[in-house]
């Protein structure tokens, strides 16, 4: 059964703070890639997607949150009392966007107000390294705060754990609400998969060929610099883009066709889909007003390269993109050897680093 928003909410008469006065979490949360793109979502709400969008979690690449909390003593401020390191260091920017995210969970954490927050946070992954670390950092942050909810109320179970830290992350990052979960993950509505919806993510809930598993995801970081462009702003731009509609209506029918794909096993059709989604994203970007370009020259060549080592090797490599330069690898274990060779020997030259994972 779909939860609806108003079982998220707690409460003040639904818990006492008496239960749980001090603790510390720990959550580990890891990126994801998306193989049918969220972009664009309804204007005058919070991160509700104009279409579904499925991903796949990566195992290596990774944020790591603790939470301490302490209660504080009455006659208390009720504003946020948060401390924040990264790495061990304060970050201005990052603490600002916690408040936010703070503000806009408190009516579903209205326990928020009533406690001293200490987050220490890191990425296993190189800081900068253009992997977008706000997936993760959300999800992970979502899931300490529900470890500490549930101090506060016991009987909470399992599956509702785990909807509501897709909920709260989703407050946080949109398509943070699907790095709660390994796997394949579905976000937001879509009339063939059942469970889907716009206010927390699922895991993929059908039938999935063995070639999916244990795929290999090899990021190609081209660029290390900060997007000119966030994705916030990105998102927004789709409420006045002329192909917007029809740029939602193939992402849905696209969902469609990666559900027959990821039962039947045809890794071409999967690999021309998830290249397609790509591009589109990317055609979206540019012919926004204003427009953007997020490729970079070295993307387009190993854009190239990958097309050509397809034609030449017939091997099962194909690509995806995100919202900036560098490129995701996407092949299957048993090709390993062959493509790690081809990245080292071809592609090392055009990029900054490399960074391997494993969708799981
Ligand atoms: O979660 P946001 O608001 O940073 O948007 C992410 C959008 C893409 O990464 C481009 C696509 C996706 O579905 O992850």
């Amino acid at each position: 059964m779909n939860l609806k928003e108003k079982d998220f909410f707690l409460h003040k008469n639904q818990y006492a703070i008496s239960n749980n006065k001090e603790g510390e979490v720990f959550k580990r949360s890891s990126s994801n890639i998306a193989l049918i793109k969220y972009w664009g979502k309804k204007t005058n709400t919070l991160q509700i997607p104009l279409n579904s969008s499925i991903s796949f979690s990566l195992e290596k690449v990774f944020t790591g949150t603790k939470l301490r909390y302490h209660v504080k003593t009455p006659p208390y401020k009720k504003n946020f009392s948060v401390k924040f390191f990264f790495f061990g260091k304060k970050k201005f920017i990052f603490w600002k966007k916690i408040l936010v995210f703070f503000y806009r969970i408190s009516s579903y954490c209205s326990y928020l107000r009533d406690y001293h927050f200490t987050i220490e946070t890191y990425n296993n992954f190189p800081h900068s390294s253009g992997i977008a670390s706000s997936a993760s950092f959300m999800s992970s942050l979502a899931l300490c705060i529900m470890e500490m909810e549930k101090q506060l109320v016991p009987s909470l179970t399992h599956s509702f754990f785990l909807k509501k830290a897709s909920f709260l992350a989703r407050l946080g990052s949109g398509s943070a609400c699907r790095s709660v979960y390994p796997g394949l993950v579905v976000w937001g509505n879509h009339k063939s998969i059942i469970g889907s919806n716009n206010l927390y993510a699922i895991p993929y809930p059908y039938k999935i060929h063995s070639i999916f598993q244990n795929l290999i995801d090899t990021i190609l970081i081209i660029d290390e610099t900060p997007k000119k462009i966030l994705s916030t702003q990105g998102h927004q731009l789709m409420n006045t883009h002329p192909y917007a509609k029809e740029r939602f209506k193939c992402a849905n029918k696209n969902m469609d066709c990666m559900i027959s794909i990821l039962e039947m096993g045809d890794f071409q059709e999967f690999g021309k889909l998830i290249e397609h989604e790509a591009l589109t994203l990317h055609a979206m970007i540019m012919t926004s007003n204003p427009y953007f370009l997020w490729m970079k020259p070295n993307t387009v060549q190993i854009i190239h390269m990958v097309w050509d080592l397809r034609i030449q090797s017939k091997k099962n490599v194909y690509f995806t993109l995100d919202a900036g330069a560098n490129i995701h690898l996407l092949y299957p274990m048993n090709e390993r050897l062959f493509i790690g060779k081809w990245i080292k020997h071809d592609l090392m030259f055009y990029c900054k680093k490399i960074i391997e994972s494993i969708c799981f």
